[in-house]
């Protein structure tokens, strides 16, 4: 079959921007609509049309997404890494560069993508830990850290268990802080890496809370987090006493993405 036949039947049911990159991923070309299809191809792109109207996300099914430039191993037992998550990877970068802080977790790592995208851009300067309470994810994880022949050490944890208090010199999380009641009944990424609570707020007062004992003093917290959890974080955080606030990340469009503290020096 021509490349051109199949578009004509099948565009509709994908979204235009998956369309191409599923077209460019199985064919190498979106636009050679001359391009005569292998057997190979053809089954490969009904496979994947009829999961994908089914709503299995694109990424899984090609089993890859990239993120900070890089590509990453997916699967369905992790989230897929979103554009906004770099802003978060960007700012712990800038600190740890500014600090020369050695000792790094990524809390909640999923597929391994921050812990990845960091080592990748800072070297072996740092020494870069990632835990995630999913032994599936971890899997998916160090098929990153190989794939990109980094030195990322994984920990299976339930938050900070599995550690030693005063680790770290930075620890970085985008942890799961979707309200209950927001999340859609066919969602197809795992619900633990979502599921924050009935306010989404869970996980991040727990981690604010726990973070303290882990990081050294003079220490960084950098959290991703929902754009309506600023004005409940605040009061939060000023009670608790035991951070400076360096900041807030606001995304492109304008909304409050993550959190930058400071663990006191006292
Ligand atoms: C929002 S995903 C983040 C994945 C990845 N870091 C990213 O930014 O794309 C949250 C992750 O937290 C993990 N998680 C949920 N509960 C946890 C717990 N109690 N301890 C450690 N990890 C947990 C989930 O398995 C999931 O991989």
């Amino acid at each position: 079959m021509r490349l051109k036949n199949w578009i004509r039947h099948n565009r509709d049911i994908f979204r235009p921007d998956d369309f191409r990159y599923l077209l460019k991923q199985v064919t190498g070309t979106p636009e050679e609509e001359s391009l005569v299809l292998s057997r190979d191809q053809l089954s490969r792109l009904d496979r994947i049309k009829e999961s994908y109207a089914d709503g299995v996300p694109l990424s899984y099914l090609l089993e890859k997404e990239e993120f900070w430039g890089l590509e990453f191993l997916m699967s369905p037992a992790v989230l897929i890494p979103r554009p906004e998550t770099e802003l978060i990877v960007e700012e712990a970068i800038r600190i740890i560069k500014e600090k020369r802080f050695c000792d790094i977790l990524d809390l909640c790592c999923g597929s391994g993508n921050i812990a990845v995208s960091i080592e990748k851009t800072l070297g072996i300067q740092i020494r870069m830990y990632a835990s995630d309470i999913s032994f599936e994810a971890l899997r998916v994880a160090a098929g990153n850290r190989d794939r990109h022949h980094c030195t990322v050490r994984l920990v299976q944890s339930d938050l900070f268990s599995a550690f030693k208090p005063d680790s770290f010199d930075l620890v970085i999380s985008n942890p799961p802080y979707v309200a209950s009641c927001d999340i859609s009944p066919a969602l197809a990424e795992p619900y633990r890496a979502f599921a924050g609570g009935d306010d989404g707020m869970d996980y991040l007062l727990k981690i604010i809370d726990q973070a303290v004992h882990y990081l050294r003093r003079g220490g960084y917290l950098v959290m991703e987090m929902g754009s309506t959890h600023r004005g409940r974080l605040s009061p939060y955080i000023f009670a608790h006493d035991s951070y400076r606030i360096e900041g807030w990340i606001k995304d492109y469009a304008g909304h409050w993405r993550g959190v930058v503290l400071q663990k006191r020096q006292r």
